[in-house]
């Protein structure tokens, strides 16, 4: 690749692009040269914004991706029922893809991706900006270290004692398709399945209710949005990982309660507490180890690794710049579709479970058509 800036588009201009764009800018070698939303003047409307110039503008993805013929990459920032149709059509281009968490709305569609990257010469990585937070990459220091030994058992999830979404996007089935699980209910799984080396999972049997997003006592958009509200609000999933390891799994948007837990990791030889926090989507800590010593039962509290202010912002730059760094080496992808398609899988296994009333395969999940 020669010295000139990449050229990205913009694929949705929501909430979420808003902290794309924002990061990108800060970038020397890149500029944004395109933009598409459904909905008519929005993606002007974000471009005015930032002061951005000299972009072009489309209704969707595929006039973006048909007319605009040097794009180095896309960022693609729709709703998750839109993420594989833009992820696809990207890859069938050699486009490389920053896709927004979750990988997508069903495990089907996130499929559709991993076999669309297979055939391109493109790669496509997830946003999960926690990946690149000091206090997450110790949780994982800890992990592969062996202080903890055999790992044996985890739980995790937490979530919000109220914290339904007011953007109905999040809720609606034609739009979100999965709820708190797919909001926030990903980076949990992600932050200890990655933890652990991203372990295939084996069995998952699931729960998943929507007692408050139907009630307009609850729900953030009052009667209009408990009629809208289509995934779920709360979900809990016992899964079985390949190496004999537990997971135990409880994600909330709302409930009477302040937190379903905290994350534990036990192994042979000692466990790691990690906090449950309310969106899961910056940093953790602190982390507590507890084992044996000298005959006696400690715990040795470490400190939050101090990541500043705007930590959530620094975090998001440094995933823009991840994306960049591998468009200009051809890749790898920074956050891998060969992982995260597992954490797909866990969450597709959970509402299924849930669906028929019984513990489901994952050869049974990812054969079914
Ligand atoms: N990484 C994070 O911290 C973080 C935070 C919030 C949201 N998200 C994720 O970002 C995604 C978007 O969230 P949001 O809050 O911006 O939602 P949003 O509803 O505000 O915006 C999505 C936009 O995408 C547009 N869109 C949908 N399909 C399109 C298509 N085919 N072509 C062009 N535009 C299309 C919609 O018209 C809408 O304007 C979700 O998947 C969400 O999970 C990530």
């Amino acid at each position: 690749m020669n010295d000139r800036k990449l050229r990205i588009g913009i694929i949705g201009c929501g909430g979420i692009s808003h902290a794309h764009i924002q990061n990108y800018l800060k970038q020397p070698d890149m500029e944004i040269v395109a933009m598409a939303d459904l909905i008519p003047g929005r993606a002007q409307e974000t471009a005015e914004e930032f002061g951005l110039k000299g972009v072009h503008f489309y209704p969707s993805h595929k006039e973006l991706i048909d007319s605009e013929k040097d794009l180095d990459g896309v960022s693609v920032c729709t709703y998750n029922s839109q993420h594989a149709s833009c992820a696809v059509y990207a890859l069938e281009h050699d486009l490389p893809v920053l896709l927004e968490k979750p990988f997508a709305d069903t495990l089907e569609e996130a499929q559709r991706i991993v076999e669309a990257e297979k055939k391109s010469k493109a790669f496509v990585t997830l946003g999960f900006q926690p990946r690149f937070d000091a206090n997450m990459q110790l949780v994982k220091k800890i992990c592969e270290s062996g202080t903890l030994g055999k790992i044996y058992y985890i739980q995790t999830g937490g979530g919000r004692r109220r914290g339904i979404p007011g953007n109905s996007s999040f809720f609606r089935k034609d739009t979100a398709g999965i709820g708190a699980m797919g909001d926030i209910g990903c980076y949990s799984l992600d932050m200890v399945l990655n933890a652990i080396g991203y372990p295939k999972p084996v069995t998952i049997t699931g729960y998943t209710s929507d007692f408050f997003g139907k009630n307009p006592q609850y729900n953030p958009l009052g009667k209009e949005g408990a009629e809208q509200f289509g995934v779920d609000d709360f979900a809990a999933g016992f899964i079985r990982l390949e190496g004999d390891i537990i997971l135990d799994f409880r994600i909330s948007w709302a409930m009477h309660l302040n937190t379903p837990g905290d994350t534990v990791i036990l192994g042979t030889e000692a466990a790691l507490r990690i906090p449950s926090t309310d969106c899961w989507n910056g940093s953790v800590g602190p982390l507590t180890i507890y084992r044996d010593e000298l005959g006696q039962r400690v715990q040795t509290v470490i400190p939050k690794i101090d990541t500043g202010e705007e930590e959530w912002l620094k975090l998001f730059e440094m995933k823009i710049r991840s994306f960049l760094d591998a468009i200009k080496t051809g890749g790898p992808a920074p956050v891998p579709s060969s992982q995260i398609i597992y954490n797909q899988a866990i969450i597709d296994g959970i509402y299924r479970s849930a669906e028929l009333g019984r513990e489901i395969t994952f050869e049974e999940l990812i054969s079914r058509k």
